[in-house]
């Protein structure tokens, strides 16, 4: 069986207990940590930058999944990565210079993660292939935690599966104990999760609950 990685959302989390916080999901055996960064320009809300990213790394040691919700992100990918970011992903609609920011990413020893919309089609990631490690299936639209899971991202999930045989595939946006199973079937590896997570009375079976459920 492949390996799930559970990469919970701090998106949800009590932003002044944000050290508590982050070492509750290490403790409870999340894999990675997600961060949502937001710029208020491509995606209609604002939440963590660079000095969030650099504070956080001094409490976990567990990599840091940054996911950029920010324009023109390659302006930012030295910053991030000098924070302690090891998973960098950007928005393919956010950028006319994809290979570069790829590129970027690469060049400060970080792995590249690349990353859809619910509206756009994977078959737009195809020229990129093999510049990046991993590709981001948003399940929602991107910018606010809580929404509902859209279930068109299954088939989305599958086609990515067929088309990048070789890169992770991580799930993002309303995935909990009832949406997890058929994203996992579908061929996904990395499942993130904020409220399922960070509002669970029990944040290790959690956790547990949606690597194991398939
Ligand atoms: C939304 C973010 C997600 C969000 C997921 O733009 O990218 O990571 O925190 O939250 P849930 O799991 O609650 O949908
Ligand atoms: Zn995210």
């Amino acid at each position: 069986m492949r390996k799930i990685f559970v990469s919970p959302s701090i998106l949800s989390a009590d932003f002044a207990r944000l050290e508590q916080e982050c070492k509750s999901l290490e403790k409870s055996g999340a894999d990675w940590i997600h961060c949502d960064v937001m710029d208020g320009n491509f995606v209609p809300n604002i939440s963590i930058g660079i000095p969030v990213i650099n504070s956080i790394r001094k409490c976990v040691v567990i990599p840091l999944d940054v996911h950029l919700m920010v324009d023109e992100p390659i302006r930012y990918v030295k910053q991030f990565a000098e924070a302690g970011a090891n998973i960098i992903t950007f928005h393919i609609e956010a950028t006319t210079q994809a290979e570069k920011t790829a590129n970027a990413i690469r060049a400060c020893g970080k792995k590249v993660g690349i990353s859809v919309k619910p509206d756009t089609p994977v078959e737009d990631l195809l020229p990129y292939k093999g510049l990046f490690d991993m590709v981001l299936i948003m399940s929602v639209e991107p910018g606010f935690g809580g929404q509902k899971f859209i279930s068109s991202s299954v088939d989305k999930i599958k086609r990515a599966r067929e088309l990048f045989p070789d890169v992770l595939i991580e799930v993002d946006g309303g995935i909990n104990q009832n949406t997890v199973s058929e994203v996992i079937s579908a061929g996904a590896d990395v499942i993130v999760a904020g409220n399922a997570v960070m509002l669970a009375k029990n944040r290790k079976e959690a956790i547990e609950s949606l690597r194991n459920l398939r």
